[in-house]
């Protein structure tokens, strides 16, 4: 499976489709407020993962209450949660992967599509049921659920192999010192543009407003891109960053993620002055 998954990152071929799908998501979901809800911006955790629990909860029940005598009723009932649920999940799951690298695109291609045959064999699974074929509708409904799980799998490749909508910046915590270390002196620091140093090897961003100095770790919670050289912005009176790779934004004095794609709040450091230098440690 290792190799069928190298190889499925690399597979180029999918390129084309993905960037005309790439397109039209973001042809469709347009408004800056849906995005950041479906990214899962107001939850402080990616939001798709968490709507894909109903559908493969209700599927997989139902294919329980299959195997069981006089479970009919309620096995359709189950039919029709997971795949009425499968919708707005798919639709935070595309939002996600407009944003994704080159190579989680492609195997969320894969994903995507995996998952669209498994929802039309449970459409169909639960048309039959309505009509009384239920033997057909079981039929159907275990094929869906081969199909839906082997997207599953791809999902988890996603998440856990290429790390997607998980935190980049985290693993830069474990680098960083628990002591005081200098960042800079104080009186070099210009007010209202973001400077790149280093705290130990890890890089950061010094944004200085008046008295008030925040230190926050430079790579982006999203998918690592350079926050120092992103632009700084207001958004409702508060100054943010704006990451240069797909725009994520933070706020300066606290690190809070304001708009997506990135769903988690980019961390900021303890930060004290001593003898006209600027420190800061681990949190
Ligand atoms: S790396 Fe994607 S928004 Fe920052």
């Amino acid at each position: 499976m290792r190799e069928v998954l190298a190889r499925l990152e690399q597979a180029s071929g999918l390129d084309a489709v993905g960037e005309r799908a790439q397109r039209s998501v973001w042809a469709v979901l347009r408004s800056q407020r849906i995005r950041d809800l479906l990214h899962g911006v107001w939850l402080g955790h990616p939001l798709h993962p968490v709507m894909v629990q109903v559908p493969v909860g209700a599927w997989t029940s139902a294919a329980v209450l299959d195997l069981m005598p006089g479970q009919r009723r309620a096995a359709t009932t189950l039919v029709a949660v997971g795949t009425a649920s499968a919708l707005p999940a798919a639709v935070a799951g595309w939002n996600d992967w407009a944003s994704l690298s080159t190579e989680q695109r492609r195997v969320g291609l894969v994903h995507a599509a995996a998952n669209i045959v498994g929802v039309t064999l449970y459409a169909g699974s639960l048309t039959a049921r309505l009509a009384g074929r239920h033997g057909a509708g079981r039929l159907l409904a275990f094929l869906g659920l081969a199909s839906a799980g082997g997207g599953a799998y791809l999902g988890g490749h996603l998440a856990y192999k290429q790390a997607a909508q998980v935190n980049h910046s985290v693993t830069e915590m474990h680098r960083l010192p628990e002591d005081w270390r200098a960042v800079a002196d104080l009186d070099q620091i210009p007010e209202g543009s973001l400077v790149r140093r280093t705290v130990e090897d890890v890089d950061v961003v010094v944004y200085r407003d008046g008295p008030d100095v925040t230190v926050l770790l430079d790579r982006c919670a999203h998918l690592s891109g350079p926050l120092s050289e992103g632009e700084v912005t207001k958004v409702d009176g508060q100054a943010c960053v704006v990451c240069p790779w797909h725009g994520s934004t933070f706020r300066l004095d606290n690190g809070e993620v304001v708009h997506g794609p990135a769903a988690t709040d980019q961390q900021i450091l303890p930060t004290r002055v001593s003898d006209g230098v600027l420190e800061a440690r681990l949190p």
